[in-house]
């Protein structure tokens, strides 16, 4: 295993949704997916009982089936206006801007998903679904899986590999879990990552808000 020369902050604040840097061309070795699942595990879960579990795509055919489902959704989604990254006015032209490239980085994965040597889901195993579920129990489930996603991505990115969280395909979250098997009623995907080689290892922070913008000292 070799690491890239981060340190902690370095690597919380240069780990970025990849779409445009993914290398397709490369395989990604299982290895390094375990590893990734390793770290995943170690974070914290309700009740020290965790139900979290990854779905790891690399057959091709699956790939291609999901990477339609994906498009098809990315269609749907760029008619939203106000709730596609590109409709999104951020106030000022240079952040209007830098929303622009994520559009266009989002479209290129709209197109290209299936096409990642890796396709990662990661799921709630709780044994039910959040829908219909009171806050505290949506909350909990959420919990068990979506730190250890975030911390999957972060383990990826010290191991020169590329990751971008996904949540379209959830609108066709049926059509997915019946390409891979998942038990639809008490599985529940949370969203869905490319994991590829980046071309280049240099991510730098992003343009964020100061921390007063959103901290409530005290009372909202
Ligand atoms: C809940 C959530 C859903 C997202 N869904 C998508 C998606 O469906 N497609 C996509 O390309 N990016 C998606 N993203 C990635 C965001 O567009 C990205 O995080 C944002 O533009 C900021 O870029 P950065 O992560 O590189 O800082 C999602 C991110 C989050 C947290």
């Amino acid at each position: 295993m070799s690491l890239l020369p981060l340190n902690p902050d370095q690597l919380l604040s240069t780990t970025r949704a990849v779409r445009k840097r993914l290398d397709f061309d490369r395989p990604v070795p299982d290895a390094l997916v375990r590893e990734c699942v390793d770290i995943a595990q170690q974070s914290p879960s309700g009740s020290n009982n965790p139900t979290m579990a990854f779905v790891v795509v690399k057959d091709a055919a699956k790939r291609k089936a999901i990477g339609e489902i994906y498009r098809q959704c990315f269609e749907i989604y760029k008619g939203m206006d106000g709730v596609y990254i590109g409709s999104i006015d951020k106030g000022t032209a240079e952040a209007n801007d830098q929303q622009r490239r994520s559009a266009a980085s989002a479209d290129f994965l709209g197109e290209r998903m299936g096409d990642a040597p890796v396709l990662v889901i990661p799921c709630s195993a709780a044994g039910m679904r959040t829908d219909g579920q009171a806050g505290m129990f949506t909350a909990s489930m959420m919990g068990n899986i979506l730190p250890a996603m975030w911390s999957f991505m972060l383990a990826a990115r010290a191991r020169g590999l590329g990751t971008a969280w996904t949540t379209l395909h959830l609108m066709q979250e049926q059509a997915v879990a019946d390409i891979l098997g998942i038990p639809f009623d008490t599985v529940q995907q949370v969203c869905l990552s490319p994991l590829a080689y980046t071309k280049g290892t240099d991510f730098k922070p992003a343009a964020r808000p100061s921390a007063d913008n959103i901290i409530h000292w005290d009372t909202w």
